[in-house]
């Protein structure tokens, strides 16, 4: 049974130009937390995200998934290995019922062939009809996707994301086009449904109630670096993250 952690990355150096969106970050991640990256406009988060999903190719470091390097991996064969990620618009087939959008989620992990025998139809199926369930979404099976509200549609997008078990689920700000009412009730399903899996959960986002309700661990990022690595509690209350990324504390201009 592997030990590793399922997150490491190493001295991630990454620069566009003048501008550095990553410099030396390190972070290990163990399988199962629950992590939220926070930071201003242009902190790096997204940075990261694309070096672990491969859509980014950091200009030096080491990101391993699972005890296993992904550098120089296609977004594909890292998918594949398992990194699932839910975006910040949803990807949804907007006329397709919400059962048949977690049809073709399940079809596309299959083979083209496979998808089209009938005997693998009933069982992905049932396939979907437990992650309705799982996420609450049995009433709006039959529904479009047009006619749901925002809420329900991130449910559906990370149900999705959900279908291949990934050993990492990543999520692009979760309750951003959510409703006020909507965003509490919709995390708490989201980690209801993910409750005992194994599965490392990161989001960026810039709502800090639910950063504080919803992580275990706190990772804050500013012009590349990482500034805190910690406790909700610890990491949100520390100067630095008040002054750079909560705003409840005036920058100081060296420069003033
Ligand atoms: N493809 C790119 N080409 C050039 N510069 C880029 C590129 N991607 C990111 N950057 C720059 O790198 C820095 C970090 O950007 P990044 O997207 O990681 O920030 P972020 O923390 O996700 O911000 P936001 O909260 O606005 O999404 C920014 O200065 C950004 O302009
Ligand atoms: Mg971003």
């Amino acid at each position: 049974m592997s030990v590793a952690s399922a997150i490491v990355a190493r001295g991630l150096q990454k620069k566009f130009g003048a501008v550095t969106a990553a410099a030396d970050v390190q972070i290990e991640i163990a399988h199962g937390e629950r992590v939220s990256l926070i930071g201003s406009n242009g902190a790096g988060k997204t940075t990261f995200v694309n070096m672990l999903t491969g859509y980014i190719k950091p200009d030096s470091g080491e990101i391993l998934l699972d005890g296993r390097s992904i550098i120089g991996l296609a977004p594909r064969q890292i998918a594949r290995l398992g990194v699932a990620r839910s975006f910040q618009i949803p990807q949804l087939y907007k006329d397709l019922s919400v059962q048949d959008n977690l049809l073709a989620a399940i079809a596309a992990q299959q083979s083209a062939l496979s998808f089209w025998r009938p005997a693998n139809h009933s069982e992905s199926v049932a396939h979907a009809h437990e992650i309705l369930q799982r996420f609450d979404l049995l009433a709006h099976a039959d529904r479009l996707v047009s006619e749901l509200p925002g809420g329900i549609r991130k449910l559906l997008d990370i149900a999705m994301a959900l279908t291949r078990q990934p050993t990492v689920l990543l999520l692009d700000e979760p309750t951003s086009g959510v409703s006020a009412d909507e965003k509490f009730p919709m995390m708490d399903t989201v980690m209801r449904a993910l409750e005992g899996s194994r599965t490392t959960v990161l989001f960026v986002e810039h709502d800090m109630d639910i950063v504080a309700r919803y992580s275990q661990r706190v990772i804050a990022f500013y012009s590349g670096r990482i500034i805190a690595d910690g406790l909700p509690e610890v990491a949100l209350a520390m100067p630095d993250v008040k002054r750079y990324v909560t705003g409840e504390l005036i920058a100081v201009n060296d420069h003033a």
